[in-house]
């Protein structure tokens, strides 16, 4: 078994293997969306990004991408395969993926509720904070007249890293031309505070914003643009994230147990969804 950079023609490889590990079958379209953000990443962190295979290099067996956003270290994806696991393969690419963030202050990353991730990422010094999730479809009834919230441009961008910059400490800056690729960004920028919040096909993240009240505003209006009777997550929402739970509550939204948010050295960050792919 050898470690090694991942490379881009690993990408599908990674797929078929994460969706085994998941236990999930994405669709083509989702499929399509997962291999762009990971050769995204390969692109802006090469150095971030690992995969164990067989000796001849042939057989992925393992993977994990990461990424360092300003000073902040993000795992966006890490799994091996099921007949593999146990045996510390896991533990071996997750050191090099870490290995990546030498100098990085703060860490980020989003988990399932596995055995093995869970106990990988609390040895590795991550803080693991239980989170919720909304799912359903919107109760076009209940929404309310929002004011201030427009769709955004690359013009916003500027506003968006700070907003950003203070929420979360990072920037997603050379994530954000993919985020806007596949969903729509939408913007508020008022008086009493900023925000912004991606629209995605599955769901909203991420959102982040000065204040709750902003982030209330940025919430329903995405919720609103959702195309009705389309069921939607909003996944990840630690216990600080009650403005969230409020608007998809009265949204008509079921609220459910979701996983973990695993954080180094930092506290969640709030009001924060954040992205399983970005942090
Ligand atoms: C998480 C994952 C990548 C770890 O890879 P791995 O090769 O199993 O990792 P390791 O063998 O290095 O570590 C797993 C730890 O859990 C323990 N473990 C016990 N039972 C286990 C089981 N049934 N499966 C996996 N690990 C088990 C291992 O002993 C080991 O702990 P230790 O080294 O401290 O003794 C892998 O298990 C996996 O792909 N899981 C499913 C997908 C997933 O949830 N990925 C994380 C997404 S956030």
């Amino acid at each position: 078994m050898r470690i090694r950079p991942m490379r881009p023609d690993d990408v599908e490889a990674a797929e078929r293997l994460t969706a085994l590990a998941f236990e999930t079958e994405r669709a083509a379209d989702h499929r399509r969306r997962w291999c762009r953000q990971i050769a995204h990443v390969i692109d802006t962190d090469p150095g971030g990004c690992w995969v164990a295979d067989d000796d001849g290099g042939t057989d992925v067996v393992g993977v994990a991408v990461s990424m360092r956003r300003d000073l902040l270290w993000l795992l966006s994806t890490y799994a091996v395969h099921p007949g593999q696991q146990g045996r510390g393969i896991g533990q071996a690419l997750l050191d090099a993926a870490i290995g990546y963030g030498a100098g990085c202050l703060r860490g980020m990353l989003t988990s399932r509720p596995h055995y093995g991730a869970l106990r990988r990422y609390r040895r590795a010094g991550f803080s693991l904070h239980p989170t919720m999730c909304l799912h359903g479809t919107v109760d076009r009834s209940a929404l309310p007249v929002v004011d201030g919230v427009r769709a955004g441009t690359a013009a916003d961008l500027d506003l968006v890293d700070s907003v950003d910059r203070r929420v979360r400490g990072a920037t997603h800056r050379p994530d954000n031309a993919l985020q806007m690729e596949f969903g729509t960004l939408l913007v508020c920028d008022v008086l009493t505070g900023s925000g912004y919040a991606y629209l995605m096909p599955w769901g909203v993240a991420p959102l982040a914003a000065t204040n709750r009240a902003v982030a209330q505003r940025l919430l329903w209006a995405a919720l609103a643009r959702v195309e009705p009777g389309r069921p939607i997550d909003v996944r990840n929402l630690t216990s600080g994230q009650e403005w969230a739970i409020d608007v998809g509550l009265a949204a008509g939204l079921r609220l459910g147990q979701d996983a973990y948010l695993a954080l180094r050295h930092m506290r969640p960050p709030e009001p924060y969804i954040p992205s399983v792919s970005f942090g």
